[in-house]
């Protein structure tokens, strides 16, 4: 990584907790990155708030405010580039980045998505595993390319579905591994580095 710590941009959509794990995990030196700004896509979310409370900037930056989601991305872009990210980790951000993003942050660009790449792709990875009937689902890291989705794989963690689970309570589920899976990992590129070799990703320079 060029800076030590690990310069990080955080985007949200939501609640937050994942960014939050990031943000207590930061607060120890030796994980060896820190979230120097987190953007969002929406106002008056909990994901902002947590930020807040921590002292760290915030932007928002609207798909409305723009006359094009070219336009937008473009904006987004120009956010996220001031404040020089060695990673960006998009952590419950609801919205595909485009062309623009992809041309700056590509390949330094991780998203956590709620269910076992390539498995259930899309909005509703925990709907979608309870749905299907699968017994094991999961999280999983990945190095955000153009696809929904479909990047290339750097971490993966499984839970189990219990009988008795609805949407929310397998979400849960999965929410307490993925954001277990996202500190051990991110940190690990941090400290690390990582290298990806088309589909492989490997930690460690
Ligand atoms: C997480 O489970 C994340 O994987 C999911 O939203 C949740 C955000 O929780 N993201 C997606 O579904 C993206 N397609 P949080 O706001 O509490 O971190």
């Amino acid at each position: 990584m060029p800076s030590s710590p690990a310069r990080l941009v955080v985007l949200v959509s939501g609640s937050g907790t994942n960014l939050q794990a990031l943000l207590d995990a930061c607060a120890d030196p030796a994980y060896g990155a820190r979230v120097v700004a987190v953007g969002a896509d929406r106002d008056d979310i909990e994901g902002l708030a947590r930020a807040e409370r921590h002292g760290v900037p915030t932007f928002v930056t609207k798909v409305g405010q723009f006359t094009s989601r070219e336009h937008w991305d473009r904006a987004l872009s120009d956010r996220v580039a001031a404040f020089e990210p060695d990673l960006v980790v998009l952590a419950g951000f609801m919205k595909l980045v485009g062309e623009d993003f992809l041309a700056r942050f590509g390949g330094r660009t991780v998203n956590t998505h709620p269910a076992l790449s390539p498995s259930f792709p899309g909005m509703h990875g925990p709907a979608d595993a309870l749905a299907y009937g699968v017994k094991v689902t999961g999280a999983t890291l990945f190095v955000v390319d153009a696809g929904v989705d479909t990047g290339a794989i750097v971490a993966q963690t499984a839970v189990p579905v219990e009988d008795d689970d609805d949407v929310e309570s397998l979400h849960e589920r999965i929410k307490a591994a993925e954001r277990a899976m996202l500190v051990d990992t991110v940190g690990r590129m941090a400290r690390e580095g990582f290298v990806v070799d088309g589909r492989r990703v490997r930690l460690g320079g």
